[in-house]
């Protein structure tokens, strides 16, 4: 067996004049990262709320929302790098919520970012003493969300004397925390920040148990927290009382770039990333972008894939610039190998299609639609399910709304101008 031809790993970035892929989608990262924070565009409006909020003394509960892709993590992100220059301790790495997240969960992964973070910064943040002791809870284990914790800096015996083991509870738990909090504040003389991410994995329930647990945790004085979730999370905020009463501001909603963000937000982006002496190459004409921007509806993960997906799959050896033509076919060609294996019935593309338009559909809406009876409706779904085409969005009672792959929607771009293609390829 031969090794890897050397070409197969070829940067093809280079050749457009940029030192990495202008389109990834990553987020823009506290500290480091690979999207430069130069990058970052617009959302003045925002910036300007979440400053105030973390400028008045004392602490703060704030969900800040918006649809899924938009740049909800970058914007906390990129405000608290400026909090960071002021002064203010936040831990870099916004922290991620899981599912299974119980209270005593969600209080030590706080305190494990908080740890974290110090670990890497200049000493002097925080007592040694209260360092060493974080150090130790940080330490165990504590994906199991029935914990068993028995922690030695924590004052809490283990081995054959059974008696003297306890757990610790939720309590101790918080009140370290403010301890922790406290020390931070006195030495570094500003409120911290905290930041939950993808809040929206969380259960309505879980969020009601979370939110009921965690009053005084929450109410910690000069910690500001921040709760970032897609538009379900919103809708739970007003449903759940207990919720939108610990919250101190009114929510801050992220929405889609418009057409001229998008084109200032690439341009920025290969302005950062440029090579040193090259001219960059941007490989695609105004029209492809409006084109994905109509598509997506503004959604920048989803342009920002489009583009790099279309770009890898043409570029060989030298620079190529996509107009709204290649675009389409190249996305639909990559769209066709992807789901080549998985064959489905022209009725069954029919169902898929009618998904494909919509953000999400019921199997009721489905049969009405198409005319066709619910059971057969349950039966095409089933199948487009296994075949990874559709997925279950969400469900209310008995009513399931299904969505589909997002890749889905390269299959409504229009090819167009074919006399004129085929009088290009003629000559
Ligand atoms: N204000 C901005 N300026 C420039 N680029 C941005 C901005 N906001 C987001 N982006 C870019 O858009 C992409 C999506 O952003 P981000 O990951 O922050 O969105 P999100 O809403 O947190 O997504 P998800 O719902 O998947 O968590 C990333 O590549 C990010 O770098
Ligand atoms: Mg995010």
């Amino acid at each position: 067996m031969g090794g890897v031809p050397i070409e197969i790993i070829r940067d093809i970035w280079e050749l457009y004049g940029v030192r990495s892929n202008p389109f990834s989608s990553a987020p823009i990262l506290v500290k480091g990262g690979i999207i430069p924070l130069e990058c970052f565009i617009g959302r003045h409006e925002q910036i300007k709320q979440l400053g105030k909020i973390f400028g008045s003394k004392g602490g703060s509960r704030t969900l800040v929302y918006g649809d899924v892709g938009v740049g909800k993590t970058s914007f906390v992100n990129v405000v608290r790098r400026y909090a960071i220059e002021k002064g203010y301790f936040t831990p870099f790495k916004e922290i991620a919520i899981q599912s299974d997240w119980n209270s005593d969960v969600f209080i030590l992964n706080t305190l494990a970012g908080i740890f974290a973070t110090l670990k890497v910064s200049k000493p002097g943040s925080i007592g040694d003493e209260t360092y060493s002791k974080l150090e130790s809870i940080t330490d165990v284990g504590f994906s199991d969300t029935n914990l068993g914790l028995q922690i030695a800096g924590f004052g809490v015996s283990h081995g054959k004397d059974r008696k003297t083991t306890s757990h610790i509870t939720s309590f101790s738990l918080t009140e370290f925390f403010m301890q922790v909090c406290q020390e931070i504040g006195e030495r570094t003389g500003h409120d911290i920040i905290i930041h939950y991410n993808n809040t929206e994995l969380l259960s309505e329930d879980n969020i009601r148990d979370l939110f009921e647990n965690l009053r005084d945790f929450f109410q910690t004085e000069g910690v500001h927290f921040v709760f970032v979730g897609n538009l379900t999370v919103k809708t739970y905020f007003n449903s759940i009382p207990r919720f939108s009463s610990i919250m101190t501001d009114v929510p801050i909603i992220i929405e889609v770039f418009t057409l001229e963000e998008v084109n200032e937000l690439i341009k920025k982006r290969f302005e950062a990333m440029r090579i040193e002496d090259l001219d960059y190459v941007i490989p695609f004409t105004n029209d492809c972008l409006k084109i994905l921007f109509d598509l997506w509806g503004g959604n920048i993960r989803h342009i920002l894939n489009s583009l790099s997906t279309a770009v890898q799959e043409v570029t060989e050896e030298k620079p190529v610039v996509l107009d709204d033509n290649t675009l389409a076919r190249t996305l639909k060609l990559v769209l066709e190998k992807r789901y080549s294996s998985k064959k489905i019935t022209p009725r069954a593309k029919d169902v898929l299609m009618e998904i494909v338009r919509r953000e999400e559909i019921t199997n009721k809406s489905l049969s009405d639609l198409l005319d066709l009876p619910r059971s057969n409706i349950s039966g095409y779904i089933k199948d487009l399910e296994e075949s990874g085409y559709v997925y279950l969005r969400r469900k209310t009672g008995k009513d399931k709304f299904w969505s589909a792959d997002p890749i889905l929607k390269w299959s409504l771009l229009k090819e167009k101008n074919t006399i004129q293609k085929s009088i290009q390829s003629f000559y």
